[in-house]
């Protein structure tokens, strides 16, 4: 079948990607849809079993940096569009091992823009788009100059936020990484002509989270009745957005974000640690039938992360203008959906906390 476009999705076996690839799988049959993963702890292919066999998705193991193998999968696949999520994600992994994080997120980067360019560069990009996933981690931390929020107890906790044109400022390996494929991107849109865009999301939270995250590993946590570690007094703010409402943003972006902008994306969900911490005890002792209050205890402050940014907020106006994207949930709303979905699936978690899912796919590809 002659396909209207081919894409490949980086990164499609982790959170965010798995969102993205199903999304795109299912909205647009039209389009080949190439999922390119390396499996690392991260990849998942359980999170794309409900349309692993679509006649249009593919799925190709394969290393980000490994530019001999990208270039031959994009002129064999005649790939004119890369959505770019693969990275190495854990802020508190990126401060134990950060060059894992240079080499994935900066020279994988890198590679991907190489053989984007390589293959695109003879046909003058016509009708092509590279779209890098980035995050505001990239613009450092904001002043919290309103810790007790706005009249409901809620955010803003500031008067700033994050904008498109907000200097860069990375505190951690991981943000550090982000930002330098950023600059990357920007210079082969501005050295090469490559149609490239960038986004920059706030914290996501939502289904198929690998649990070393706070949501799904304290969620986790509450199930088994484990401590649930709050990093130094809980009182960073971070501002949250339901996976399913960014895959749309990527949709939207892909589609019809301008070539060399960048784009904002947040829920304008300012939340403290501690009351992300309170509503998801609250919301998983409720689906369980446990009493308000049972499991309050199970809340542990520890040592504080090293460099620990202490806000972050976007503005996405830019988006909702331009485009008229908005986040479709409330925070309660999506929280409630993201806790029924991990105690109904207590195999998965089970399964990817345990790591059977990494020895199968030693057993089905070999280790790498
Ligand atoms: P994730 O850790 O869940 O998934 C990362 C995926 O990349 C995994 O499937 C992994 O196997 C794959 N991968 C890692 N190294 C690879 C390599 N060398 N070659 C090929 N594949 C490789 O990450 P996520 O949370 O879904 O984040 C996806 C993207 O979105 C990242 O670029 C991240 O920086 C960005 N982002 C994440 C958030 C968030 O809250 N999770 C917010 C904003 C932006
Ligand atoms: P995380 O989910 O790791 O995302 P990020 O570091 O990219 O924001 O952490 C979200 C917030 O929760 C962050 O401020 C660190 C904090 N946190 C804890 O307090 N305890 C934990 O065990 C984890 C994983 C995170």
């Amino acid at each position: 079948m002659k396909y209207e476009r081919s894409i490949i999705i980086t990164g499609g076996a982790g959170f965010i990607g798995s969102h993205v690839v199903r999304l795109f799988v299912r909205k647009y049959p039209d389009y080949r849809i190439i999922n390119l993963d390396k499996l690392t702890y991260a990849g998942n292919l359980e999170n794309l079993r409900d349309i692993e066999n679509e006649p249009n998705y593919r799925f190709c193991r394969l290393d980000v940096c490994d530019l001999e193998a990208v270039t031959a999968l994009m002129k064999e696949e005649n790939v004119d569009g890369i959505i770019h999520l693969a990275a190495e994600s854990h802020v508190d992994r990126s401060i134990r091992d950060p060059f894992i994080f240079a080499r994935t997120n900066v020279l994988g980067t890198l590679s991907m823009l190489q053989a984007a360019r390589l293959c695109w560069e003879p046909k003058a990009y016509e009708g092509c788009r590279f779209y890098h996933i980035s995050t505001d981690e990239v613009f450092g931390a904001l002043e919290m100059t309103r810790p007790e929020g706005g009249k409901d107890g809620r955010g803003p906790y500031g008067s700033k936020l994050f904008k498109e044109d907000t200097p860069y400022n990375p505190h951690s390996p991981y943000s550090a990484s982000k930002a330098s494929s950023d600059h990357f991107v920007r210079a082969f849109h501005d050295t090469y002509g490559l149609p490239a865009v960038i986004t920059n999301c706030s914290n996501n939270y939502g289904p198929y989270q690998f649990p070393e995250k706070l949501v799904p590993l304290f969620i986790n946590n509450i199930r088994t009745r484990k401590n649930l570690p709050v990093y130094g007094k809980g009182e960073n703010v971070r501002d949250w957005l339901y996976v399913e409402d960014h895959a749309r943003a990527i949709d939207l972006i892909f589609h019809r974000g301008t070539p060399g902008d960048s784009y904002n994306i947040g829920g304008f969900n300012e939340w403290k640690n501690i009351d992300v911490v309170k509503l998801l005890i609250k919301t998983t002792d409720r689906v369980l039938g446990r009493p308000e209050g049972a499991d309050d205890d199970l809340i542990t402050y520890v040592t504080d992360r090293a460099g620990h940014d202490l806000r972050y907020a976007i503005d996405s106006s830019k988006l909702k203008t331009e485009l008229g994207w908005e986040p479709s949930l409330q925070f309660e709303e999506g929280m409630e959906k993201t806790v029924r979905w991990y105690l109904e699936n207590e195999k998965w978690l089970e399964r990817v906390t345990s790591g059977d899912y990494l020895r199968y796919y030693e057993q089905m590809y070999g280790a790498k």
